[in-house]
């Protein structure tokens, strides 16, 4: 029987109080990257959703975000300078209210960065390639300007440390910066940072070593580093990695680096290999459905030491009783949004009180911020949520990328 109560204690000697994780959701409540009083009324309410609490990603560079927003109040987080530590700090201090761990989740959002283009600002990638599905260019890093994004991952880390944070999860998965350095769909470099497959896996290395050295050098002994990734990149015939080499990668991170965890970013708990990305459709080709076990368990013996953390449609008992049996941790989202209470609400039993579906005095009560309501009450969402019908009445205008309007400017194609 799943024990969703025990406490687990990392290998830096950080212990959660239960097996429950909220994932890091980007809340879209940022101003000019500084969080506000919509972030921290949504983590305080939020506070008890899991032992383990990690926030949307934060970006760590200048040009690494905003993404996916479509106004200004509704944008991600910063950490690229010292000026957003303070409002970082009331973010960590409202999610460890009630003494859940805090970890701060640290991107940089490379080719995604679709608000610099619409203010005119460059948007950059491992290559300047011309991607069909943005409306707007992308350039290309330099080595200098590469080798600047691994030491802002450093300082954001230092940045999560003085916030008062117990940790940060560096972003390697859902298409941002690391991950487009590891695909050879987003990667067509031919220097130390690609032309093959070991090459691609330099920058994830470098970032996840500065962090470590960071870690080790100013922040407490148990402070908690993970790692998120998608097992995957395939979208159709287009294949940026597959789990085989992902594994590799996995594999290299954890005997490099002491990591606390491994996240792996899938639609399900459950999902296979070649139907595991965030947002893609899958494999199209059978080659790629190459084994039935779940990547929960293929992931397994490649961890060293490092603990496990799945995600994916987790949302009654019985998705959770089935995660529990494949993994360390297991992550909640979006049942979270609706109901910050599920995680208490199952450890004690009282299943019948969950709530499923999102409702205008449900999201009221639980301090949804203005994004996350607008995102979800607009005509559609990428990843979809329960009962958003329900929220329409609430719509204040834009809700993310299908409904922008791009502007005409330098960087627009
Ligand atoms: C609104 C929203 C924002 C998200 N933002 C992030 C993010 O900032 N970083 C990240 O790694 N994943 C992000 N995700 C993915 C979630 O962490 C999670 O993997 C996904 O929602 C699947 O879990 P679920 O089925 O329990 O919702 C986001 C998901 C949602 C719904």
């Amino acid at each position: 029987m799943a024990d969703f109560s025990e406490p687990l204690t990392f290998r830096h000697g950080a212990t959660v109080a239960n097996r429950f994780v909220q994932p890091p959701m980007l809340t879209n409540s940022g101003e000019d990257g500084f969080a506000t009083e919509d972030t921290i009324n949504y983590w305080q309410a939020r506070s008890q959703a899991g032992g383990l609490l990690i926030t949307g990603f934060v970006y760590v560079s200048e040009n690494g975000g905003p993404a996916t927003t479509w106004k200004r109040g509704r944008e991600q987080l910063a950490a690229y300078d010292d000026k957003f530590i303070p409002q970082l700090a009331k973010v960590a201090k409202a999610m460890k209210s009630h003494g859940s761990k805090a970890l701060m989740q640290i991107a940089h959002t490379g080719i995604q960065a679709n608000y610099r283009a619409m203010t005119n600002r460059p948007v950059y990638g491992p290559s300047a390639l011309d991607f069909p599905f943005l409306p707007y260019k992308v350039h290309e890093l330099s080595d200098e300007q590469i080798r600047q994004i691994i030491k802002d991952f450093g300082a954001a880390t230092e940045r999560a440390i003085k916030a008062g944070f117990d940790g940060v999860e560096i972003h390697g998965a859902n298409h941002y910066l690391i991950q487009q350095f590891v695909s050879a769909n987003t990667n067509q470099r031919t220097d130390h940072w690609g032309g093959s497959v070991e090459k691609r896996f330099n920058f994830p290395l470098e970032v996840t070593r500065e962090v470590m050295r960071v870690v080790r050098e100013k922040a407490p002994a148990d402070f908690i580093v993970g790692y998120r990734i998608s097992p995957e990149e395939i979208h159709g015939s287009a294949v940026g990695y597959t789990w085989h080499e992902a594994t590799k990668l996995v594999d290299r991170l954890t005997s490099e680096n002491e990591l606390d965890y491994v996240h792996l970013s899938m639609p399900h708990y459950d999902a296979k290999p070649g139907d595991a990305m965030l947002s893609d459709n899958g494999a199209d080709d059978k080659k790629y459905k190459d084994e039935a076990q779940p990547l929960a368990k293929l992931f397994q013996p490649y961890l060293n030491g490092a603990k496990k953390i799945i995600v994916g449609d987790i949302h009654d008992r019985q998705s959770a009783t089935a995660a529990m049996e494949m993994s360390d941790l297991i992550a909640v989202g979006r049942e979270n949004l609706i109901d910050p209470l599920f995680a208490q609400k199952l450890m004690s039993g009282k299943d019948e009180e969950i709530i499923t579906e999102a409702t205008v005095d449900q999201v009221q009560k639980t301090h949804l911020t203005r994004g996350l309501i607008d995102t979800y009450s607009g005509p559609e969402a990428a990843i979809p949520l329960p009962g958003a019908a329900n929220l329409k009445p609430l719509h204040e205008g834009f809700g993310g990328w299908m409904e922008m309007n791009y502007p005409e400017n330098d960087e627009m194609k």
